[in-house]
């Protein structure tokens, strides 16, 4: 489940406008991963990502780990007026390039100011929606194209992928009638058609689909508990695995002179 072992080369490619996002070793991780770990939550709207990721959180600094909670578009304060601004109604027309840009740029100091940084101190990053939901909403839903989305991020990014992915599975019918069981209002994406939702919904699978190993996907209609043991149980295989890895490593963080 770590990127290293999904930037494999005998990484399966599927015959779906989507492979390509995920078929270039180039803008993987780096082969010398930081000491944290980086697992991000994906899914349709209304999904429940954002209740899982807290699940997580909590379960995790339970056990002692240094977590850091965070969400897409968000996380700093640039991304948060972003956030507002690509996700609120009343701004007029906002055309496709737009919209990937202003998540791509919120992303982007997500990544530099929070994400990197506490992946650098050995935290473990809990992301609610990552590059995977540009490439999708974007991407798919808006037709820009996964690829160019893909790199777009890559760019933005600087190449940092998730160790981890779990892609919670929610049907276009199931997801609307959740997110507005309360008196929530649905943002500009969330309105869209459930047409839109379906294609989004596909799309996920899709990439889950190319890179098995590095996504754990589950059918959100699951008991809330259930799906929080699984994930926990995962992530703590990744955690593992992370540790090994960091203390073979040659040089400072490593174990080996
Ligand atoms: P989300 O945080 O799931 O909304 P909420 O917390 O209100 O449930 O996501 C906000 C919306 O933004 C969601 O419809 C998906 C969309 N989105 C994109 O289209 N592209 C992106 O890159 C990201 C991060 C989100």
């Amino acid at each position: 489940m770590p990127s290293d072992s999904a930037a494999s080369p005998t990484t399966p490619a599927l015959a779906s406008p989507t492979t390509p996002a995920l078929a270039s070793p180039a803008l993987r991780s780096p082969a010398l991963p930081l000491p944290g770990l980086f697992v991000a939550f994906e899914g349709g709207d209304g999904a429940g990502k954002s209740t899982q990721a807290r699940l997580l959180a909590e379960a995790l600094r339970d056990a002692g780990h240094d977590v850091l909670l965070t969400r897409e578009p968000g996380g700093t304060p640039i991304g948060e007026k972003l956030r507002s601004l690509v996700l609120d109604h009343g701004h007029g027309e906002v055309d496709p390039r737009t919209e990937a840009l202003i998540f791509a740029a919120a992303r982007a100091a997500h990544v530099a100011q929070a994400i990197r940084p506490a992946l650098g101190r050995g935290e473990v990053v809990l992301t609610d929606r990552y590059i995977g939901s540009s490439i999708v909403y974007q991407g798919v839903g808006r037709g820009l194209g996964a690829e160019a989305v893909r790199d777009l991020n890559a760019w933005a990014t600087d190449g940092l992928w998730p160790d981890v992915t779990v892609l919670l599975d929610v049907d276009e019918a199931e997801g609307r009638a959740r997110r507005t069981a309360g008196d929530a209002a649905e943002d500009r994406l969330e309105s869209e058609p459930d047409a839109f939702h379906r294609d989004v919904r596909t799309a996920f699978l899709e990439l889950a689909a190319a890179q098995p190993d590095a996504y754990l996907v589950l059918d959100a209609r699951r008991d809330s508990a259930d799906l929080a043991g699984e994930i926990l149980a995962a992530v703590g295989r990744a955690l593992e695995a992370r540790a090994a890895v960091v203390r073979s490593a040659p040089g400072p963080r490593g174990g080996r002179p």
